[in-house]
């Protein structure tokens, strides 16, 4: 079977876990804050904080940016849920705004028109690695956080690293994204006093320079551990290789699936440039017959992504019903990732794209 996603791991991440166990210092260690430079390096961004999931960092994000109760957060339904879900922890309401057709990030016009006297921020996903067009956005003055979890590598236009213009981006480490430590994530920001709170934050609400009595303001847990910090310096290293060769996956799959019913992943444009993520492609029809058909050619699929307002949770606590973002709910009812990771053969994507057209 080929498999949808594969980590690219080898002697140097075995080599860097070691080091750390051998230390004794598994947490709260060196291992974080040098983790945080180098990534930060890598985006051109002030500040960087490592916590425990892509998922705990858009949480610390919108808290940083005074996120609460009764706000409104606009932002895309086309998405996975952790995007939505961390506004509904502040107690806020996530107010989406439908997807451009071509990028299937949150359509800049649709977004202005769902901002209210209640917008407290905009939360654009930067959705299969494609930046989200974020200068758009910036021009109503609110405040934004990134969903940059899918989209490590990306590149806006005027050449800013997507996670590096100075608002609070997320990025996850969870294990099928470019670069792993098994679950983890990050926060990159401009400021340093986000970069303060969600320091404390992330540890329990304690202050830095007091003791472990003291903590003078509500926190969590959401440390990442120096294991996963030096998994993920190890894996940092190597990420230019890693994004190439997901690029390569890509354009061998463009070519072997041009010219039919399919609708592929948008190309780079205006000068933005994609991180590689995931390869999704739209079908035109019976999406889950032709992953039935994938499967027993032994080729893994999945419908990715599905629309959030859609799923039964957000349904039933907020009435959302289908029809209310057409270009969201059409595309989320004919993606289908396919198999993608760095290693992945020519031999591969051929076997993929033959059974996929065989299967249409
Ligand atoms: C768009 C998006 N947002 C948020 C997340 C959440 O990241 P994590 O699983 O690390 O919490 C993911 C990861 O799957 C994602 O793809």
């Amino acid at each position: 079977m080929i498999p949808l996603a594969q980590p690219v791991l080898g002697e140097p991440e075995e080599r860097a876990v070691v080091e750390v166990l051998r230390s004794g210092q598994l947490s709260l260690g060196p291992r974080v804050a040098e983790f945080e430079r180098a990534f930060a390096a890598r985006l051109g961004a002030r500040h960087a904080s490592a916590v425990s999931s892509g998922t705990a960092a858009l949480h610390l994000g919108l808290r940083a940016v005074g996120v609460s109760e009764g706000d409104e957060v606009v932002t895309s339904p086309f998405s996975f849920v952790a995007s939505a879900n961390t506004i509904l922890y502040e107690g806020a309401r996530p107010a989406f705004a439908d997807i451009d057709p071509v990028t299937l990030n949150l359509d800049p016009d649709a977004a202005a028109a769902a901002i209210t006297g209640r917008t407290r921020a905009l939360l654009p996903v930067h959705i299969f690695g494609y930046p989200a067009d974020v200068p758009a956005l910036e021009r109503h003055g609110l405040p934004i956080v990134e969903d940059a979890c899918e989209a490590l590598g990306a590149v806006h236009a005027d050449g800013t690293r997507v996670g590096g213009r100075g608002h609070p981006a997320a990025f996850g480490f969870y294990a099928n994204k470019q670069l792993t430590t098994g679950e983890g994530g990050i926060l990159t920001m401009g400021s340093a006093e986000h970069k303060e709170r969600v320091d404390s934050e992330r540890n329990q609400g304690r202050a830095p320079d007091m003791g472990w009595l003291d903590h003078d303001r509500l926190g969590f847990n959401y440390r990442l551990t120096d294991l996963a910090c030096a998994l993920g310096l190890a894996q940092l290293e190597r990420l230019d290789g890693m994004l190439a060769d997901r690029a390569r996956v890509a354009g061998w799959y463009r070519e072997a699936l041009a010219g039919g019913e399919l609708q592929l992943p948008c190309e780079d444009a205006g000068g933005d440039v994609r991180g590689w993520f995931v390869f999704v492609v739209q079908v035109p029809r019976d999406r889950d017959r032709v992953i039935g058909r994938l499967r027993e050619r032994g080729v893994s699929s999945k419908p990715y992504l599905p629309a959030i307002h859609l799923m039964s949770f957000y349904r039933e606590r907020f009435g959302h019903r289908e029809g209310e973002f057409p270009v969201c709910e059409d595309v989320a009812a004919r993606s289908l990732a396919l198999p993608f990771f760095p290693a992945m053969t020519e031999g591969q994507v051929a076997q993929v794209a033959e059974a996929l057209l065989t299967a249409l």
